[in-house]
């Protein structure tokens, strides 16, 4: 489900390092790096896509911060800025004039980089383009517009400070350590906030709402969602890789999809960290949730009926078709606001997986909890079974459910996920065709057959109509019908030219 949006980033920095020495170069790249471990440019995008421009609104509670542009421009962006003026901002949350930033500006963590990494990202911040374009970052209300205010938000919550390495730990964990809280910020949406915003600490890590998600508690403590991970599971999912099925929504789809282009070293060195926080240390007793069995059989019986052919009856869900819901984050996460929005809405499909439907019709606020409440208890998942009709009735008006959704839910399932990018790639650029060409179609059965001759001429059929329709959806100005015969279409010509 992750796109990768910065695949023009790295042609950027080749061309425009020629003229650095190799020396300069390879910092540069670290610097990269970097960029990527701490996240500089999901905040730092322009609406355009175009990297580091700014204008992306960034949601607090007290209103949008556009993230501001740091490319090299002179007038517009960080150009005239000096190696100092740029550390001011990562350490010590002042701009170049010494004006306080707002802490949307995740300077509370990066204060704690080494100064290695400050030069790294100082390099490679050198080698961006200018691009001119100005962005008025500060779109508060009065009075949180007024920056001489954050002198006390900064004199109650922030310090400069920097990493200290833990001594009886071993240099791994410390790496991890280090990321997380200096460089990654997972802390920055999974910490909750006080009343002023700012982080409290004897909670970190421990959930928190954010734009309409919940960023549950990964403190691993009692009611951590990692709490019955390994390792390797926390891993898997933080980078995205093959045998991972825990997927990753709103925000977090965001840190995954930067965290797959990390060296696996350092994701391991993130997860092993989090795995073994000395914090959490004599927390991890608790008890077992009880559900009444009365609810527990209907809720069931809902998901017998409504879930099952996708996510399956012992909820692991399958390849291509359903994610895992067994210690899912979104399912057992303290507050259930996730499961309920993902029910309402639904998901689109993409690479990883076919639609997500939205039973916002199909199921009342009732059943919705019900289902809801069966899901958290179920296949040894230990979440409170704490959602009510009256809550789901009350995320109903945010649940908008997209056409391509709505759409999606006339594809088949794919029978199986034997398929790969490439074949992908053909079908999307197939589903965008007014009419299907024999050839093409030919050239694409005979491909597939020679790629992956164990699967059978139903199953490919099917796999490859599945997949055709999944990105037919993504159409403009269509309706059901047109999908139904699209489908019908395709699926014949198929069977027609196949006869193998
Ligand atoms: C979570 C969002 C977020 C992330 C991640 C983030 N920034 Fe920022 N950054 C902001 C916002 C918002 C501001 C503006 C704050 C203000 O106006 O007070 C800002 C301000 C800045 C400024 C000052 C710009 C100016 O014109 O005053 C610099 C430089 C900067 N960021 C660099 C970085 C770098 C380098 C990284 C990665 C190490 C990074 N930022 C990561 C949101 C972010
Ligand atoms: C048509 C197949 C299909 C059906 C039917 C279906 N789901 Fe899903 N579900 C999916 C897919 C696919 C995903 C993963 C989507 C993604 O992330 O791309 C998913 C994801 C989820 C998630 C989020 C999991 C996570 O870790 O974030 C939850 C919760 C969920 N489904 C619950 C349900 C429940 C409850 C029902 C029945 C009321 C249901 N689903 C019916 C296909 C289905
Ligand atoms: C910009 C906000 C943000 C940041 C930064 C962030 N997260 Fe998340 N995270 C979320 C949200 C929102 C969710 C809930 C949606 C979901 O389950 O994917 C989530 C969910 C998770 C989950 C549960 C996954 C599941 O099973 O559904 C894990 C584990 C997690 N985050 C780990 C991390 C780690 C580790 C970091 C730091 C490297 C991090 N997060 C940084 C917002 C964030």
């Amino acid at each position: 489900m992750i796109r990768r949006e910065t695949a023009g980033l790295a042609a950027l920095v080749l061309l425009s390092s020629t003229s650095l020495s190799a020396a300069e170069d390879s910092l540069a790249e670290r610097g990269e790096y970097i960029s990527n471990l701490a996240g500089c440019h999901t905040c730092h995008l322009g609406e355009d896509g175009t990297q580091w421009k700014g204008g992306t609104p960034l949601a607090t509670p007290f209103g949008n911060l556009l993230g501001p542009n740091i490319t090299q421009d002179k007038e517009t962006g960080i150009g005239n800025w000096t190696r100092d003026d740029f550390e001011g901002a990562l350490r010590r949350g002042v701009n170049e004039d010494g004006d306080y930033l707002y802490p949307a500006m995740p300077y509370t963590h990066y204060t704690k980089m080494t100064d290695d990494d400050i030069d790294a990202l100082w390099a490679y911040f050198q080698t961006i383009e200018p691009v001119k374009f100005e962005v008025e970052s500060n779109q508060l209300p009065f009075p949180f517009n007024i920056r001489t205010a954050l002198l006390s938000w900064q004199t109650l919550y922030f310090e400069e400070a920097r990493f200290e390495p833990d001594e009886n730990q071993d240099e791994h964990w410390n790496r991890g350590a280090y990321l997380v809280n200096a460089l990654a910020h997972c802390s920055a949406c999974h910490t909750p906030r006080d009343i002023l915003g700012g982080p409290i600490e004897e909670k970190a890590l421990t959930g928190a709402t954010l734009n309409g998600w919940y960023a549950p508690d990964i403190s691993n403590g009692p009611d951590s969602v990692i709490r019955d991970w390994s390792v390797e599971d926390l891993a898997g999912f933080l980078a995205n890789s093959e045998d991972n099925n825990h997927v990753a929504l709103g925000e977090m789809a965001l840190i995954v999809d930067e965290l797959q282009e990390v060296d696996p070293e350092d994701v391991n060195a993130i997860a092993t960290y989090l795995k073994n926080r000395t914090e959490d240390e004599g927390t991890r007793a608790r008890k077992a949730p009880f559900i009444d069995p009365e609810d527990q059989a209907e809720g069931e019986a809902i998901f017998a009926t409504n879930c099952a052919s996708c996510h399956k009856d012992d909820g692991e869900g399958e390849p291509g078709v359903a994610a895992s819901l067994v210690k899912s984050g979104t399912v057992i996460g303290r507050s259930p606001h996730n499961i309920i929005r993902v029910l309402l809405k639904g998901i689109a499909p993409n690479d990883e997986y076919g639609v997500m439907p939205s039973f916002k019709e199909q199921l009342s606020d009732e059943e919705i909890a019900l289902v809801a409440n069966y899901i958290r208890t179920a296949w040894g998942n230990e979440a409170a079974p704490n959602v009510n009709a009256p809550m789901v009735s009350q995320l109903r008006p945010y649940a908008e459910v997209s056409d391509t959704i709505e759409l999606a839910t006339v594809c088949p399932n794919p029978p199986s996920d034997v398929l790969n990018d490439d074949f992908r790639d053909r079908l999307a650029t197939l589903a965008t065709k007014r009419r299907l060409d024999e050839g093409a179609m030919t050239t694409l059965i005979d491909d597939y057959t020679a790629e992956f001759p164990e699967v059978d001429r139903g199953e490919r059929t099917l796999t490859l109509t599945a997949i055709y329709c999944q990105n037919y959806v993504k159409r403009d100005d269509i309706d059901r019908s047109d999908v139904v015969s699209a489908q019908i279409d395709f699926q014949n010509m198929l069977v027609g030219l196949d006869r193998r």
